[in-house]
């Protein structure tokens, strides 16, 4: 692989309640989004980014129903490779079981449930020239609290990540869309559960930070994390607006 191909991974695992009962039965990713399933959103992006091997990591209970829905990818040109996170440890460790598909290659990674109005690929395109290190996407939201928001120095580079606080640095929320180099492989190995029991993905985030290995841009087109009911219908409208 060359230094300029990037391998894409959705991560589709996790627990999604609160979505509770819609995802009662269902995998949160497969539920709709306007008129298509939620997961189709960050496919396209990757494809409209030139990403053609992409990999899901889901849960044992849904994967047949993933697998159903997305085949091998021929449809699409792309080719879907897949892993099972037996239990919902966090991003991070979704993250961890993608190693081998990674191949020592660049990735990028798109949470399941975020929902872009627009292409990535100039952001894509930036990483892909980066020599390494990680770029994450941040996105000025309303309600900082709410998300692992951004801290940035006098010359305006990040200088930490702090997960939901009520007393956000910034009105930069990091948004659901990280772009690594192969060495966040063992910057996981390295890590160790969060207090709530999960391999959080700002405590990596916050090592690329402190190795001044991070890149940022700021996403310009409308973004939502569909977790919630409200979202998740915000996120339709948006779509279609
Ligand atoms: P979250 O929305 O933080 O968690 P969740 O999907 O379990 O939902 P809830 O908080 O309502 O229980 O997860 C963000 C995305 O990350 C989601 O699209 C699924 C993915 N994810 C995994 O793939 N594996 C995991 O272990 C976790 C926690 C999340």
């Amino acid at each position: 692989m060359t230094n300029n191909e990037l391998r894409g991974i959705i991560l589709a695992g996790g627990k999604g309640t609160r979505l509770y009962p819609l995802t009662k039965v269902t995998n949160k990713h497969l539920l709709p989004v306007g008129r298509e399933p939620m997961l189709y959103n960050p496919i396209k992006r990757m494809i409209e980014a030139g990403i053609k091997e992409i990999c899901i990591v889901t849960s044992t209970e849904h994967m047949g129903d993933i697998v159903n829905l997305l085949g091998s990818g021929d449809e699409l040109g792309v080719d879907f490779t897949y892993r099972v996170q037996e239990k919902p440890g966090g991003i991070a460790q979704a993250l961890a079981l993608t190693e081998n598909f990674a191949n020592g290659g660049k990735i990028l990674i798109i949470l399941g449930d975020n929902i872009t109005k627009g292409s990535i690929k100039h952001y894509v395109d930036d990483f892909k020239k980066q020599e390494e290190g990680a770029m994450i996407l941040l996105k000025e939201v309303g309600d900082p609290e709410r998300y692992g928001v951004a801290a940035f120095d006098e010359k305006n580079s990040i200088t930490n990540i702090e997960e939901k606080t009520s007393n956000p640095k910034s009105s930069f929320a990091v948004i659901g869309i990280y772009m690594y180099d192969f060495s966040v492989y063992d910057i996981i190995k390295n890590q160790r559960p969060s207090e709530r029991g999960e391999m959080e993905i700002t405590d990596v985030n916050n090592e690329y930070i402190k190795r001044g290995k991070m890149n940022t841009r700021v996403y310009e087109e409308a973004w939502m994390d569909a977790g919630t009911f409200e979202s998740l219908e915000m996120a339709a409208k948006m779509l279609t607006d």
